[in-house]
């Protein structure tokens, strides 16, 4: 039998998803930490239905946290490193123009 790949970010399989279970790992949050399912790029947005629907045939849907996703972690969408110093800079230049403030990527005076 093939591979399914449930997690692309991480390559995370059907398979590791039961084997982890198995071991104990049968919360989302425990299964995410120990897979890396949920902790890609995409933030879990690609893997979350197929994840969690495993993890709720695996319980049989008993547990309850099996019903709610692992928390997500910002940025929530993927966010390109440019923009972020671009604000950066213009939050530095704007305290700079009006006096009330050093560099803020230094944090200095
Ligand atoms: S597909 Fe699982 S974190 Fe992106």
């Amino acid at each position: 039998m093939g591979k399914t790949i449930v997690c692309p970010c991480h390559d995370v399989t059907v398979e590791d998803i039961r084997a982890t279970h198995a071991a104990g790992y049968t919360h989302p949050e425990t299964l995410k930490r120990a897979t890396a399912a949920f902790m890609g790029p995409c933030q879990g947005k690609h893997c979350a239905g197929a994840v969690m629907a495993l993890l709720r045939e695996l319980t049989g849907g008993r547990d309850a946290p099996v019903t709610r996703r692992p928390t997500a972690r910002p940025p929530l969408r993927p966010v390109a490193l440019g923009l972020l110093a671009a604000a950066a800079e213009a939050e530095a230049a704007e305290a700079a123009a009006s006096g009330t403030g050093g560099d803020v990527r230094t944090g200095g005076a």
